[in-house]
């Protein structure tokens, strides 16, 4: 299989075949048919997990999302409802309700769950933050806390979470640890620790090293590889290297190769990848340019999973316009996903269907 992958994705560094398959906007692809347009999940059969980035609010109040959230992937990640200002809005009640429903769903529709996140240092939870800048909460007794935070959370999934993204965006664009809340108050040895926590609490989940900016070969890519043999000199139990994959037409992107080059260094230490975080946004309106333009940017990122050995796991954060956390982020950019606002597919779509079909 992985030879066919491999020699399948060279090829298709050399022609698009997106051509040939129905224009954007037409229907959902019909499950089970022989066409070339069929889901993505369908397409990237045992090969590869196909996933999205779940919107809870989404997945319970409209009925065309939830549908194609089960219908088109294999994969789902909790977009906001298993990061810790969910899970622990005040100090000592834990609130699983909504990433559960989001784990029930996964399980009707046959998917695989990526747990996200355990060490951040966004969407913390205010007790917890003013607690520190206080002085209420000191560096022995934090370290309490996130031991807990962590037992408790992969506690509560154990079993059912394939990868955890245990430590998330842990290093700045420079390559340096990030000034964060962890760092200042315990050192860098709370990643470490971080990873050992959750390996107790759930041996079985592969966990994860996971940014943003690290798709190729950059001081930042190289800091989280020096970071990577320096926890497996330690013994830290770290499965996989996550590229988040938040791409701007207006940037470029790096080739399939160098992306696949990048994640060979890393299982070269024995580490799984993924692309975890897919999107490419752009500055609006679209036209056809950027929006052709926009399938390679995902075009690149799958093949560079799909030519990499280790690589089986490509995640989109959100699968269309209608919901996405770009726009505002983002002032004046967006349309960064598969499917417009009304779920009608984009070229970005077709390439990857394109992809997935050739790949197989
Ligand atoms: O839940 C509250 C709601 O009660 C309130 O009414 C509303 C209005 O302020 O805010 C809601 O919280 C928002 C939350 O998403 C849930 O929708 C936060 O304001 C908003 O900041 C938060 O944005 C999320 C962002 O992470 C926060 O950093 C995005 O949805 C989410 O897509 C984004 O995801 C991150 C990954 O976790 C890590 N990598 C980068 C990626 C994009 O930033």
């Amino acid at each position: 299989m992985k030879v066919s992958r491999v020699a399948a994705a060279g090829l298709l560094a050399a022609a698009s075949l997106y051509s040939v398959l129905p224009a954007a906007g037409s229907p959902a692809p019909a499950a089970g048919s022989s066409s070339p347009d069929r889901p993505l999940r369908e397409l990237a059969g045992r090969q590869l997990l196909i996933g999205t980035a779940v919107d809870h609010a989404a997945y319970t109040s409209d009925a065309t999302y939830r549908a194609r959230v089960g219908t088109e992937f294999n994969s789902i990640t909790a977009e906001n409802v298993m990061k810790w200002e969910v899970v622990e809005p005040e100090r000592g009640q834990l609130d699983f309700s909504a990433a559960d429903e989001l784990m029930t769903a996964a399980r009707r529709n046959g998917q695989q769950v990526r747990g996200h996140t355990l060490v951040w240092h966004n969407q913390l939870p205010a007790w917890l933050t003013q607690g520190v800048e206080s002085g209420d909460i000191d560096a022995t007794e934090l370290r309490g806390i996130l031991r807990r935070h962590i037992i408790d959370e992969v506690g509560h999934f154990r079993g059912r979470i394939h990868q955890w993204d245990v430590a998330n965006e842990v290093i700045d664009d420079n390559g340096q640890l990030r000034d964060t809340i962890w760092l200042r108050e315990l050192g860098p040895g709370y990643i470490a620790d971080a990873f050992r926590w959750a390996h107790q609490a759930d041996p079985r989940a592969k966990l994860f090293l996971n940014d943003y900016n690290v798709e190729g070969i950059s001081a930042k890519s190289d800091a989280y590889l020096a970071l990577a043999r320096d926890l497996l000199r330690q013994r830290v139990p770290v499965h996989g290297f996550g590229a988040q994959g938040h791409y701007g037409v207006q940037y470029g992107f790096h080739s399939a190769s160098e992306v696949a080059a990048n994640f060979a260094r890393f299982e070269k230490l024995g580490l799984e990848t993924a692309v975890t975080e897919a999107d490419v946004r752009m500055i609006m309106p679209t036209d056809n340019v950027k929006l052709q333009a926009q399938a390679q940017g995902y075009s690149v990122l799958l093949q560079g999973c799909l030519l990499a050995r280790r690589c089986n796991s490509f995640t989109v954060w959100g699968f269309t316009d209608k919901y996405s956390w770009v726009p505002g982020w983002f002032e004046g950019e967006g349309a960064a996903n598969l499917l417009d606002e009304n779920f009608a597919a984009k070229p970005a779509y077709r390439e990857l269907q394109a992809v997935l079909a050739l790949a197989r």
